[in-house]
């Protein structure tokens, strides 16, 4: 993981509040991936007619992640998100929209908060928390799209919670 100097001029507020913040030696941990994820979201903004809608917060830093999605014949044809959070949280919705576009319900269901970590090349350890939001948020979309159709829910969702922490 290479180290860089990190400018504070493009934390959110919600950064500046986070609990995280003032560990600053933290920002220069984030890998070039992270950083570029963080700098250029892919996918920011809003499907109207979504197919489905997830939304997720973490209650201990209060960031908030709400992903859109739009199915076609059980694919991931468009996703969208938008995150009131941290740049970890920001970096890994990004990189989760870019795994899962274009892939099946059941290729989504098994997205982890990992493989989104493993695919930014890393987070710092006390980040990786950001990182299930959107593992979650995408849970809670296909939840959110197995009860507006109808469909049987997939054993892995069904008693869905979010994470707490
Ligand atoms: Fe809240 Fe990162 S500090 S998701």
């Amino acid at each position: 993981m290479r180290k860089r100097s990190y400018r504070v001029a493009y934390m959110t507020d919600n950064d500046k509040s986070c609990r995280c913040f003032k560990e600053e030696t933290i920002m220069s941990l984030y890998t070039d991936k992270v950083m570029d994820h963080f700098e250029n979201p892919r996918n920011v903004g809003v499907i109207e007619n979504a197919d489905a809608v997830g939304e997720v917060g973490n209650p201990l830093c209060g960031d908030i992640m709400k992903m859109y999605l739009k199915i076609d014949d059980d694919v991931i044809t468009d996703i969208k998100f938008k995150t009131f959070g941290c740049g970890s949280a920001i970096a890994t919705s990004s990189m989760a929209t870019e795994l899962i576009k274009g892939k099946t319900l059941d290729e989504a269901l098994e997205l982890t908060n990992k493989a989104v970590v493993d695919a930014l090349d890393g987070l710092p350890a006390r980040k990786v928390h950001c990182s299930v939001l959107a593992e979650d948020a995408i849970k809670a979309a296909l939840v959110d799209y197995y009860e507006k159709t109808g469909r049987e829910m997939p054993e892995s969702l069904v008693g869905f919670e979010p994470h707490e922490d």
